[in-house]
Parts: C-alpha cells; sequence; structure tokens
C-alpha cells in the first residue's frame, strides 16, 4: 500500500515538473502540452525518406541487470565492476535498468513513442555462457525471442548488435582479444544468432565500435582487460604502442569471418544486411595550416577509416601504414579476400566534433607523440573558445553540423556506401548538482536532436545514402566508467524504483515521428510505470 502515496507524488511531481517549460491544455480529454517555442533550426520527419529507419538504441549490459540468471555467465564487465570497480561509487550493470524483466513494459514505451526500430545487443555470456567451450543457452535464447517476437508484433524491427562491450569471462581469460583464438569463438556465436534469430533478424552489426572499445581496453586501461602502458595509463600489464593494432586486427578478421559465414550461408535464405558500427568523430583541424588539415584527415584514418578500410577495401589506411610501417598488421591474400565489402551498411555512432593539432612538426603532449595516435594531439579548445556547448561528458561537445560533415566524408570514402547513424545522443551536463525535474524537462536534448537531424537532412539532401538513425538512448542507462551519473535517455529512470519518466525529449521525438507540429505534444500516449505497475 506504500505505493500509492509514491504513485501519487511521482504524478504530481511529473505534472508540476513539466510545467515549468509546458502549457498544459486539453483537447478531447488528451492532456496536450505545448512546448516552448524553440530556436531554429527545425526539422520534419517528411524531410527524411518514407522508408527510413527511425529507432533508439541500447546494449545488454547497459540495461538488461540480472547479471547471473537463468544461466547467464559471468561477463568481463561483471568481473571488471566487481573486482576493480568499473565506475565511480561502486556502481554497476548488476540490475541495470533491470531490463531484462521490464522488457515488455519498455517495447511499450518504444511502441508508444511511434519506434519504427530498435538497435539492442545481445548478451554472449546469456545465450553461450562458456563460449564454444559449453552449450547454448535456452533460457538466454528464450529472452531474446520474446523481444524480438513482441518487437515485430508492433511493428517494430529488430536492429541486432551481436558485440557490444561485453563477453564470457571464460573468454577474456582463455583467449582474450590479443588471441586470435577469438575470431574462432565470435563466428561461432554469430552463427549461433543467426541460426536462432535470423529468420527474423534483418539488420545485423557485428560488433559496435570496435575502435572505441580497443582504445578504452588496450589503449588507455579503462575498459576491461584494463591493459595499457605509459604515457597512456597506469596499468599492470599492457603494451599501449602495439597491443591496440593486434586486438582491432583480431577483432576485424572475427568480424569478416562472421560476416562471410552471414553473406555465403544464410543470407541468401533469410535476406537480411550486416554492418559494422565505428565511433565516428568529426575531426576538426586546429587552425587553417596545412599540416593541422593534414593532422585531421590522419585522425579519420586513425579512427574511422580503421575500421571501414579493412571491411570495405580490404586493407588498413595508408595514413596509418605511413606512420606505423610494419607493426600494422596485414591481411593475408585469403584474408583481403572475405575482408573486402564484408559489410553491406556502414554504421556510424556520431555524438562530437573535436579539434586535431598536428605533431609531427611541433610539441605536443607525451600520448599525442606516439605514431599508435598518428602523432597528432585532439583538443577540445581554439584560442580559449570550446568546439561546441557543454555536454555531459567532458569531450563531447554540441557541434550539429559536425553530423553533415561527417557524413559526407563517410559517403565520398567510400562511395555512398548505405549508412545508419546508429547512435547519436546528448548526456546532461553536471547531472549530480541538477533537480530530477530539471532533468526531465531536457529542452536541450530536444535542441541537440533538432539540430543534429536538420544537419542529417542537409546530407541526405545532398545525396547520402543515409537509411535510419537510431537515438541513443531509449531511456537512461548504465554508462561505463561513468556509471548511472550520466543521462541520455528519451525516459529517465529512478535508480530506486527504476519507474521510467517520459523527459520533454520523449515526447518531441513522438510527435516528430507522428510528423506533429512540434508545438502540440500529446502526453496520453506515454505510461508511467511505477516499479511492476504501469498507471
Ligand atoms: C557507446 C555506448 C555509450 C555511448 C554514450 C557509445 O560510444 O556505444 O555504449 O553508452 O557511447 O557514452
Amino acid at each position: 500500500m506504500k505505493l500509492i502515496p509514491l504513485i501519487i507524488f511521482l504524478m504530481f511531481f511529473l505534472i508540476s515538473s513539466s510545467a515549468q517549460i509546458l502549457d498544459q491544455a486539453s483537447n478531447n480529454g488528451h492532456n496536450v502540452f505545448k512546448l516552448e517555442k524553440t530556436e531554429e533550426p527545425d526539422v520534419k520527419r517528411s524531410e527524411f525518406p518514407s522508408g527510413f529507419l527511425f529507432g533508439a538504441a541500447s546494449s545488454a549490459y547497459q540495461v538488461e541487470g540480472a547479471y547471473l540468471e537463468d544461466g547467464k555467465s559471468l561477463s568481463n564487465w561483471d568481473v571488471f565492476c566487481h573486482s576493480v570497480g568499473c565506475a565511480e561509487n561502486g556502481v554497476n550493470g548488476d540490475v541495470a535498468d533491470d531490463h531484462y524483466h521490464l522488457f515488455m513494459r519498455d517495447i511499450e514505451l518504444m511502441h508508444g513513442l511511434g519506434l519504427k526500430s530498435y538497435r539492442f545487443s545481445i548478451s554472449w555470456a546469456r545465450i553461450l555462457p562458456r563460449g564454444k567451450f559449453g552449450d547454448v543457452n535456452a533460457a538466454g535464447i528464450m529472452f531474446y525471442n520474446k523481444i524480438i517476437d513482441n518487437l515485430i508484433l508492433k511493428g517494430i524491427e529488430p536492429f541486432v548488435t551481436i558485440f557490444h562491450n561485453d563477453f564470457p569471462q571464460e573468454l577474456e581469460e582463455r583467449h582474450g582479444w590479443l588471441n586470435s583464438e577469438m575470431q574462432e569463438e565470435f563466428v561461432y556465436y554469430s552463427e549461433i544468432c543467426f541460426k536462432y534469430f535470423g529468420d527474423r533478424v534483418k539488420y545485423w552489426v557485428t560488433i559496435n565500435e570496435p575502435n572505441m572499445f580497443i582504445e578504452c581496453a588496450y589503449e588507455l586501461g579503462t575498459f576491461p582487460p584494463s591493459r595499457c602502458s605509459e604515457p597512456f595509463g597506469n596499468c599492470s600489464e599492457g603494451n599501449s604502442d602495439i597491443e591496440p593494432l593486434i586486438a582491432m586486427h583480431n577483432m576485424l578478421l572475427a568480424h569478416g569471418k562472421a560476416s562471410k559465414l552471414y553473406h555465403e550461408t544464410y543470407q541468401p535464405t533469410q535476406g537480411g544486411l550486416i554492418g559494422l558500427v565505428a565511433h565516428c568523430y568529426m575531426f576538426e583541424p586546429l587552425t587553417d595550416n596545412d599540416l593541422d588539415i593534414e593532422a585531421a584527415q590522419r585522425a579519420f584514418a586513425y579512427n574511422v577509416a580503421w575500421v571501414f578500410d579493412p571491411s570495405i577495401f580490404g586493407h588498413y589506411p595508408e595514413e596509418m601504414r605511413a606512420y606505423l610501417g610494419s607493426k600494422l598488421p596485414n591481411f593475408s591474400f585469403e584474408e583481403k579476400k572475405f575482408m573486402k565489402n564484408s559489410i553491406d551498411f556502414i554504421g556510424i555512432n556520431h555524438y562530437s566534433a573535436i579539434y586535431v593539432k598536428d605533431c609531427t612538426n611541433s610539441s605536443c603532449t607525451a600520448t599525442g607523440n606516439r605514431a599508435i595516435q598518428g602523432f597528432l594531439d585532439k583538443v577540445v579548445q581554439r584560442n580559449g573558445v570550446p568546439i561546441g556547448e557543454h555536454t555531459g561528458l567532458e569531450y563531447l561537445f554540441v557541434v550539429p553540423n559536425g553530423m553533415e560533415k561527417i557524413v559526407t566524408l563517410i559517403k565520398i570514402r567510400y562511395n555512398n556506401k548505405p549508412m545508419f547513424i546508429t547512435e547519436n545522443g546528448y548526456s546532461s551536463p553536471n547531472v549530480n548538482e541538477q533537480r530530477v525535474n530539471e532533468l526531465v524537462n531536457d529542452l536541450k536534448r530536444v535542441e541537440f536532436h533538432t539540430a543534429y537531424l536538420a544537419s542529417l537532412a542537409n546530407s541526405i539532401r545532398e545525396g547520402a545514402d543515409v537509411r535510419g538513425y537510431f537515438l541513443w538512448s531509449l531511456m537512461d542507462s548504465y554508462e561505463w566508467n561513468a556509471g548511472y551519473d550520466l543521462r541520455f535517455g528519451l525516459y529517465y529512470v529512478d535508480r530506486k524504483t527504476l519507474t521510467r519518466i517520459p523527459k520533454l525529449s520523449a515526447t518531441w521525438y513522438m510527435n516528430f515521428l507522428a510528423d506533429n507540429n512540434v508545438d502540440e505534444i500529446d502526453a496520453s500516449r506515454h505510461k508511467i510505470s511505477i516499479g511492476k505497475n504501469i498507471i
């Protein structure tokens, strides 16, 4: 019975908090909120092609919780968080958003928003707790079957990532990504996914952001297995100058082999598409000096093309070879054949832009002076002025035209191969100091997505073959080393009750997708869930 006062409080809170920037009116018995006019730019759903996949994204470790339920084994992140500690305040993903139990309600939320697609990842440890060394976990398969079936029932296209940072700890201990054995492990796991889910899943991503994962795990040591060396970080083991190249090579080959299998054995009957996702900053030269311009191009090669050149052209970028020489691995003749065109689409995770300064000719930081970094420094200010407005993450800024620029660069380099924006999102700054109602009234997030979508629409008008946009994220979730302090969601998640509360941005996205006038927001489609009840 204690729930009733809580429900009343939350309803009161939601309405009163919304009142700060929303003016409530009545329309046929539904609540209609007036959103204050935001500044230009504006954007409309109708500016995108009709079949365009608008969705939201998440990943298993960040939302599922249930870390040891129904036969799941411990993942690298479970062990990392429980041992050395993965984020401040000792928080971890043991419970996360409890999506494992609340997924049906979350699908309702997606449906209410009018999403056309949902991008989520599969927890390797949930369906193959011991990798190739053990059996398929039927309960894990059932869980993802239920998600896929219920999404489809609601008209929401499942867009599935096979690997998004988490995998069974047993495989980390037996091999890890420095070992080429991981390639076969990944192919084995991918085949289980194709076999069990491929009749209904038509969009596959083999690996999310290998560039970001490798940098954090093997260069900076901030992700498990925490390997690095000076001056990049202070780890007990590792070599930041070499290991990122080896681990990436294994990951790319794992991707290439899984793709080959899909293309040859599953795609002909299942008819889906397979792609790879990279973290894609827009790199801007710090000055208009030729050396900085070249350094910015090099930064693109060392980050974005490091992932896509091998999977489209079958070799590493020349810009990397020029500085890394034989430290950069080679693909054999056979490997080149299957690596080339191993993707049907390019997945772009784009959040921000950053300045680049050349280090071949001027003094830089200790890390900028290394070949593994491409002899360049990434900086966030020019003459003391930040590249854009701050967000909650110190290295992410609001730079909307970066979207059009990065899409155009990728379009040119890869001959306009189909692209999806697989992640784009805004985290509120200084969330710890903000009150909940300020977080729910997230006008900044609405402005962010409006501006980034307007920029994306420009690139499409200029001919870029972009086929979908996934907002990061459906709801606030576990943010890796930042724990729960960073909130990217359309839904606010109360950490105590796990209640999902629609933010202003949820209402905005729903209206945008319905191609309604953004002034008129129909709040009646939102359901507010309290613990296990829904009102
Ligand atoms: C990752 C997500 C992460 C997001 C925001 C992306 O690089 O794929 O897992 O939550 O950034 O930090």
